[in-house]
């Protein structure tokens, strides 16, 4: 039998470069026979940051392909799963579709992140692909104590949370649909410059360059921000297809099915096209992902802020509140972060003229979150290894290195 084929729909900026790279890796043999990559952006020129080693997959290896096309438009997503000549049809499908910009609106939300993933999984279920993955961010808030397991009931956060989990359930309700929902922690890896951690890695950065130390203004307590290696991302998506595979829906809905509870605004069902009614029960195999590192606010600070050479400090209760009164603390704070930053990056030899990274954090990474999941279902079910169980100097060097080595970081003279 042939390797199978391939289609990926979104997440160039996120995580499905990281995919393509375990799919066709710059040296080895490939996993698929073809792998057909598509989203909105531009990739020559690039219109969003893709990081020096896609280019090289793109250039270099004849299996993968990519595809700019405007996914809002159903036609368009329907003619994206005919093969190329001589392919046969696609076998697997990874959703990464979804708009993670934390502060756009509700429509934006419903058309970008709902109706997209809707239009494509109903075409994947008439296509009968065998196995359809989507990846959810972990944009709910839990509980710090707890199981972490799936059957926790959790709430999404803000509008980008509950639209996104909202899509969980427009897919969970196409009953052909060989779905399978990986949700992940924050997600950090080499050409990865989207979410909390890269934040962190190059603000962290910033505090070492300063000698100063990196505060933050939650307090010390035990704020679990589970997180996850952008290589343990792709290696469990395709385990989750793999696994899938042989099954079909109903049976894995009876080895992995869990309730997608519905946490939304009733009388949005009858705004919103393709909108499962409340009390409706939707199941579907849903895994949570993340490494074993339980990360936590601490922890990730010191991790990061050790790396740089300095510490990792919490205001205390005055400081607090004074920055708290402050209406414009947020572009304080980003004042200093941006100000080294630019720093660094003049003071660079080689300059660097051009970078896809900055200190700069939004009220999303500066709010408080609580996010812990517990990935023990995951390894049990799928027998998946995590590759990268600890965020640690060394996944934090690799990240930095590879920027470097492509021009995105500073080099400075220690
Ligand atoms: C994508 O298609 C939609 C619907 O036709 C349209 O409103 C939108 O402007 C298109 N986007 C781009 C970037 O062309």
């Amino acid at each position: 039998m042939s390797p199978p084929n391939v289609l990926v729909f979104g997440g160039l900026n996120t995580c499905s470069r990281a995919l393509v790279g375990l799919l066709v890796p710059l040296e080895g043999e490939p996993l698929v026979s073809h792998v057909r990559v598509v989203d909105k952006f531009s990739v020559e020129p690039p219109t969003t940051y893709i990081g020096a080693e896609f280019p090289k997959l793109l250039r270099s290896k004849p299996e993968l392909e990519y595809r700019q096309a405007n996914l809002t438009v159903a036609a368009t997503i329907a003619s994206m799963f005919d093969p190329p000549e001589g392919q046969s049809a696609y076998d697997y499908v990874f959703d990464f579709t979804g708009e993670v910009q934390f502060d756009r609106t509700e429509m934006i939300q419903i058309d970008r992140t709902c109706q997209v993933a809707r239009m494509i999984g109903l075409e994947a279920a008439k296509r009968k692909v065998k196995s359809y993955v989507r990846l959810q961010h972990p944009f709910y808030e839990t509980s710090a104590k707890g199981s972490h397991d799936e059957k926790e009931d959790i709430k999404p956060e803000g509008v980008a949370g509950i639209w996104w989990h909202e899509t969980l359930r427009m897919l969970a309700a196409i009953e052909d649909l060989n779905l399978v929902i990986l949700r992940i922690g924050y997600v950090y890896g080499p050409y990865t410059n989207w979410g909390s951690i890269t934040s962190a890695i190059t603000v962290a950065s910033v505090y070492g360059h300063m000698k100063k130390p990196m505060k933050s203004m939650w307090s010390p307590g035990k704020n679990p921000t589970h997180t996850v290696h952008t290589t343990d991302v792709a290696g469990g998506l395709w385990a989750c297809a793999q696994w899938m595979a042989p099954l079909g829906r109903k049976e894995a809905d009876s080895l992995a099915g869990e309730v997608i509870i519905f946490h939304n605004d009733k009388s949005k069902t009858s705004q919103v096209e393709g909108m499962p009614a409340p009390d409706k029960k939707l199941i579907a195999p849903l895994f949570n992902l993340v490494d074993d590192s339980n990360s936590t606010l601490l922890s990730v600070g010191q991790t990061m802020t050790s790396f740089f050479g300095t510490t990792f400090e919490f205001f205390n209760l005055l400081e607090n509140t004074v920055l708290k009164l402050k209406s414009d603390a947020v572009e304080d704070i980003n004042e200093h972060h941006v100000g080294g930053w630019t720093e660094m990056i003049t003071t660079s030899n080689p300059p660097i003229p051009n970078t896809p990274l900055s200190a700069y954090m939004d009220t999303y990474a500066l709010e408080k979150h609580v996010v812990a999941f517990s990935n023990k279902k995951f390894l049990e079910v799928t027998g998946y290894k995590l590759k990268q169980p600890q965020l640690t100097h060394e996944t934090v060097k690799e990240v930095v290195d590879k920027w470097k080595e492509e021009g995105s970081w500073p080099m400075l003279d220690a």
